[in-house]
C-alpha cells in the first residue's frame, strides 16, 4: 500500500467532483489507487479482449480525434510533445488511457478526449487495436517520381507515416551494455516492448518524450513497476548512464 497514492486520490476527490465516487472507493477500501483500477491484471479483467469484436471503422473514427495531436498514423510530433502511439502494445495503450482517465497519470491535454462518456470501454479496445496495427516506416521507399504511374497522393500518405528518431549523443557501446543488462528483459531485445503485456516500446519513440517520462517516474508521478511501487530503480542511474542507454535506443530504429 502506498500512502502517496491514497493522499493523491483524496486531494483529487476534493478538487474534482466527477471523480468523487472513484476516490471514495479508494478511501473506503484503502487500496492503492493503481492496484484498484489500473494494474495490468485488472485491466485485462475489465477489458476482455478475447471476447471483444474489433470494429476497425470505430477505431478509424476515434483516431481522427487522436490525430489532432498524435498525427494521422499515430506517429506523434512536435519533437515528442506528442508521443508516437502507433504500434504500442494493446494492453499498454488501454492501461495508459485508464490512467489518464482516472487522473493517475498527468496529461491535461488528453483528459477530455478519454473520459468514459467520450470513449466507452469497447471503444477503448477498438482504438487500442487500431493503433497497435499501424506499422510505421523508418524511411521513404525509393521510387521514381517522374514515372508515368507515380501516385502523388500515395506518396504523401507514405511520407506522413515515416518516423525516424535521430541519433542522440552518448556512448552507444556503454548504453548497449547497460540496456541489455537492465532494460532488455522487459522492453525487448530491440526496444520493441512486449505485445502481450503493458510494456511500451522505447525504440522509435521521441527522446525528449522518454526523458520527460523518466523525470515523471523519478518524481513519483508515474509508476514504472506496478508490482513494486516503492522501487527506485530508475533513480539508481546517473543522467550520463541514462543518456548512454537512450543513445543506444536511438540506433535501434535505424
Ligand atoms: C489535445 C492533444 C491530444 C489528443 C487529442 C490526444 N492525445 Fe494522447 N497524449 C497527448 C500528450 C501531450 C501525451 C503525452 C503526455 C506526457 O508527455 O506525459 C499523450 C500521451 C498518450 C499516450 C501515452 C503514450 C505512451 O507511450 O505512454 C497514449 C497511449 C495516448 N496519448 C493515446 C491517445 C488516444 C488513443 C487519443 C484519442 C482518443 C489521444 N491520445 C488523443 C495529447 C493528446
Ligand atoms: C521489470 C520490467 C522493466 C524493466 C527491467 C524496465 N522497464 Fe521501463 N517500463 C516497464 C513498464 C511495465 C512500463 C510502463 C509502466 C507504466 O504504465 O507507466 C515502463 C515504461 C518505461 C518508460 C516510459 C515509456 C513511455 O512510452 O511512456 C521508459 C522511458 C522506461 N520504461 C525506461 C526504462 C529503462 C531506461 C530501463 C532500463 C534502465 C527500463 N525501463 C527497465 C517495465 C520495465
Amino acid at each position: 500500500m502506498d500512502l502517496k497514492y491514497i493522499l493523491q486520490a483524496l486531494v483529487l476527490s476534493a478538487c474534482l467532483s466527477p471523480l468523487a465516487t472513484h476516490a471514495q472507493k479508494i478511501e473506503e477500501s484503502s487500496f492503492n489507487a493503481t492496484d484498484l483500477i489500473a494494474s495490468t491484471n485488472n485491466i485485462k479483467k475489465i477489458f476482455n479482449l478475447e471476447s471483444h469484436d474489433y470494429d476497425k471503422y470505430t477505431g478509424d473514427e476515434i483516431n481522427q480525434v487522436c490525430a489532432g495531436c498524435h498525427g494521422e498514423f499515430g506517429m506523434g510530433g512536435s519533437d515528442g510533445k506528442y508521443p508516437r502511439i502507433a504500434g504500442l502494445s494493446i494492453p499498454y495503450i488501454i492501461k495508459e488511457i485508464v490512467l489518464f482517465r482516472e487522473r493517475l497519470r498527468p496529461n491535461i491535454a488528453m483528459v477530455e478526449h478519454v473520459e468514459e462518456r467520450q470513449l466507452a470501454n469497447d471503444e477503448v479496445m477498438d482504438i487500442a487495436i487500431y493503433l497497435n496495427k499501424i506499422k510505421l516506416n523508418n524511411r521513404l521507399s525509393i521510387i521514381d517520381e517522374n514515372a508515368p504511374d507515380f501516385d502523388a497522393y500515395a506518396r504523401l500518405q507514405e511520407a506522413k507515416s515515416v518516423l525516424q528518431i535521430g541519433r542522440t549523443e552518448g556512448d552507444i557501446k556503454k548504453g548497449k551494455k547497460l540496456y541489455k543488462k537492465e532494460c532488455k528483459s522487459c522492453h525487448g531485445k530491440k526496444g520493441e516492448g512486449n505485445q502481450e503485456d503493458a510494456t511500451p516500446r522505447l525504440a522509435g519513440q521521441y527522446q525528449k518524450y522518454l526523458w520527460r517520462q523518466i523525470n515523471l517516474y523519478i518524481k513519483g508521478k508515474r509508476l514504472h513497476d506496478e508490482d513494486d511501487p516503492e522501487e527506485e530503480f530508475l533513480k539508481d542511474f546517473s543522467k550520463e548512464q541514462l543518456g548512454d542507454i537512450f543513445a543506444y535506443i536511438s540506433t535501434l530504429d535505424d
